[in-house]
């Protein structure tokens, strides 16, 4: 049986590091932003080169926090792409705007900085990029354009922890941006967690308040906020990952060239490197015409394997009436296409062998 992910794996190797960090904050009883919360805000800023980093409860918290902070609110456009996980389109939601999905690059599955340019009308407020994949959006682009039609840039890094473009860390580069510490991420808690980090002074103050019901004094509320604290437990964990994690991500990048090196073969299309970034593979995605062949092996011999996204945010239930005159068919295309392979820093180049090997018998029968 192969994974998707092998988190057992992981912590097998940091084990006696983060269970002594757990039984430390248990017995000092500071649950609630404590010392470790602290220590890896501190951490992750520096990480990734930015002035400030906000833990919060999750992804999803991390980008409706950065859009109430950006002042994006009832009516706002917000121009983003459907061919993501539907928290990128709920946090719009949540503050009253309305998501505005355009097509993606048909190689890097990201936002297409063109179609974006095209979007553009007076409403437009801000632009929300995905790094989907681990595979940094086209930023040199996107800024360009927000500087230019003077919108707010929020990047939802929730896939992209660690990836970067020109030595700049993806989240260091728009106004504010937002991560996700679910458990199968490149920088993984053990249960919910996320982070929102900004160079502005100001946004930073705000979120502050925000995560923690609108109090910057205990029992002063300034604003309604939030209860929206990364646990620190989770901090605990958080920091003995956040230390390795160049490491994980080169474990990913290794597992990453070695299947498309040994499937370069076979009819599929292996993923893309654009060479503008730094890729740190959250998922290895490939584009298949035979995906659900190929599929029925893998499972049929426990091999780990999913489609993401099956169904892109337009064409969702929740979405498909107001979207019902959108079409976007590179999105469209991908989606019906797609296939997610397991990857981790743990996955071993025998079992990406065998994998492989799978996929070969499927696609060179007869
Ligand atoms: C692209 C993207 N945006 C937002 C989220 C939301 O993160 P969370 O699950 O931590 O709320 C996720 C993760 O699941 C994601 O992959």
């Amino acid at each position: 049986m192969i994974p998707m992910v092998n988190l057992k794996a992981q912590y097998a190797e940091i084990k006696d590091e983060i269970e002594s960090g757990l039984a430390e904050t248990i017995e000092n009883c500071s649950f609630i932003l404590g010392p470790n919360v602290q220590a890896f805000e501190k951490e992750t800023a520096e990480y990734l080169g930015v002035k400030h980093a906000i833990a919060v409860a999750s992804g999803t918290d991390a980008l409706h926090l950065a859009l109430i902070a950006e002042g994006i609110g009832a009516g706002d456009e917000v121009i983003t792409t459907a061919f993501t996980f539907i928290a990128t389109a709920e946090a719009i939601k949540y503050v009253g705007a309305i998501p505005v999905f355009v097509d993606i690059d048909p190689k890097t599955f990201n936002i297409s900085p063109e179609a974006i340019e095209k979007a553009i009308t007076p409403k437009t407020k801000a632009v929300m990029p995905v790094h989907l994949f681990g595979q940094p959006a086209d930023m040199t682009a996107i800024k360009q354009l927000c500087d230019q039609y003077s919108l707010k840039l929020i990047e939802d890094c929730c896939q992209s922890f660690g990836a970067s473009i020109d030595g700049k860390q993806t989240g260091s580069i728009g106004h504010t941006a937002g991560f996700s510490f679910f458990p199968s991420k490149n920088l993984g808690a053990f249960g919910d967690g996320g982070l929102v980090v900004t160079n502005s002074d100001e946004t930073a103050k705000k979120l502050k308040m925000l995560h923690n019901h609108g109090s910057d004094v205990r029992y002063y509320h300034d604003v309604i906020g939030y209860n929206s604290r990364l646990d620190e437990m989770q901090a605990v964990i958080l920091r003995a990952k956040l230390k390795r994690i160049d490491q994980y991500n080169q474990g990913r990048r290794h597992v990453g060239r070695l299947y498309s090196e040994l499937m370069a073969d076979l009819p599929l299309t292996t993923p893309f490197e654009d060479g503008l970034g730094e890729h740190v593979y959250h998922q290895y995605t490939l584009l298949c015409e035979r995906r659900d062949e190929v599929m029925k092996a893998l499972q049929d011999k426990q091999i780990g394997c999913a489609v993401y996204y099956p169904v892109p945010l337009h064409r969702q239930n929740v979405f498909k009436q107001e979207y019902a005159n959108v079409s976007l068919p590179v999105t469209e295309f991908v989606a019906a296409n797609c296939m997610s392979l397991p990857i981790c820093p743990f996955l071993e180049d025998d079992s990406i062998k065998e994998i492989v090997s799978v996929i070969r018998d499927v696609l060179t029968a007869a």
